[in-house]
């Protein structure tokens, strides 16, 4: 059986590379909610109806254990999807604490999307692991909107990222945490934003590292070579297109 990764658009293929390349012995099935993406400016409410379809759907098709490859979706609805499936389910989680050690001290920027840092999810991570008061944080929601557009140039990016850090003095931040999947495509642009110094780090390592562990605790590792089916709640052509654009991307960043 597959493993299913889901994203709201196309960010999640940052978690899909990792998981080639990490898990090269297994198969994938991708879906993305393109009809309702960017999730980050939506209610939660709204937002589990579209979750709970989604996963739905990929059930259905029949997968193993299930990828939440979006920092928004995890932050609202995972504890649900935890008590409704009965495979195993990983979330993303802004890698923050692996930040706070890389600094050596000094400060750590969170970039996500709105709801990601309005949850309750959030704020109980940054109680527990900042506890000198490092972290600071800022939502880009336009940056989703710019992938799904797969508008990736530097000349638009860069003077967006650095307009909304100008209230922020960039040369304080060891390490930035891209806490959205779809901010890693983009990461061209932070590393010229920042300087050489600092760390940009996101959370797919980790969140692969978990689903192997997972995946060998239920003994159900492996049986595929990783051949991916891909699936849009818009179903179009167009949104095909992204896919394999995104995923172009995520590989050669
Ligand atoms: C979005 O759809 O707004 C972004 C999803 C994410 O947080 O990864």
């Amino acid at each position: 059986m597959k493993i299913g990764v889901f994203d709201s658009g196309h960010g999640g293929v940052t978690v899909l590379r990792e998981a080639l390349l990490m898990l090269p012995q297994e198969d994938y099935i991708y879906f993305a909610d393109t009809l309702h993406v960017p999730y980050g400016e939506k209610s939660k409410e709204e937002l589990k109806e579209y979750i709970m379809d989604a996963v739905d759907f990929l059930r259905n098709k029949g997968i193993k254990a299930l990828i939440v490859a979006c920092n928004t979706a995890t932050s609202v609805a995972i504890k649900e999807l935890r008590q409704k499936y009965d495979f195993p389910i990983i979330g993303m989680e802004p890698a923050v604490k692996p930040a706070i050690q890389n600094g050596g001290g000094k400060r750590v920027m969170v970039f996500a999307t709105p709801l990601t840092l309005k949850e309750e999810k959030f704020h109980h991570l940054i109680t527990q692991v900042d506890k000198n008061n490092i972290v600071d944080y800022l939502a880009l929601p336009e940056l989703v909107t710019f992938a799904e557009n797969l508008e990736f140039s530097e000349g638009a990016i860069i003077p967006y990222l650095r307009e909304k850090l100008s209230i922020f003095d960039i040369s304080q931040y060891s390490t930035v945490v891209l806490g959205c999947t779809h901010f890693p495509l983009f990461k061209d642009s932070f590393e010229k934003v920042f300087s050489q110094a600092t760390k940009i780090i996101d959370g797919s390592h980790g969140t692969v590292k978990r689903l192997i562990d997972v995946l060998e605790e239920n003994n159900i590792m492996g049986g595929g070579n990783g051949k991916i089916e891909y699936y849009s709640s818009g179903g179009s052509k167009e949104d095909a297109h992204k896919f394999s654009n995104c995923l172009i991307r995520a590989t050669s960043i």
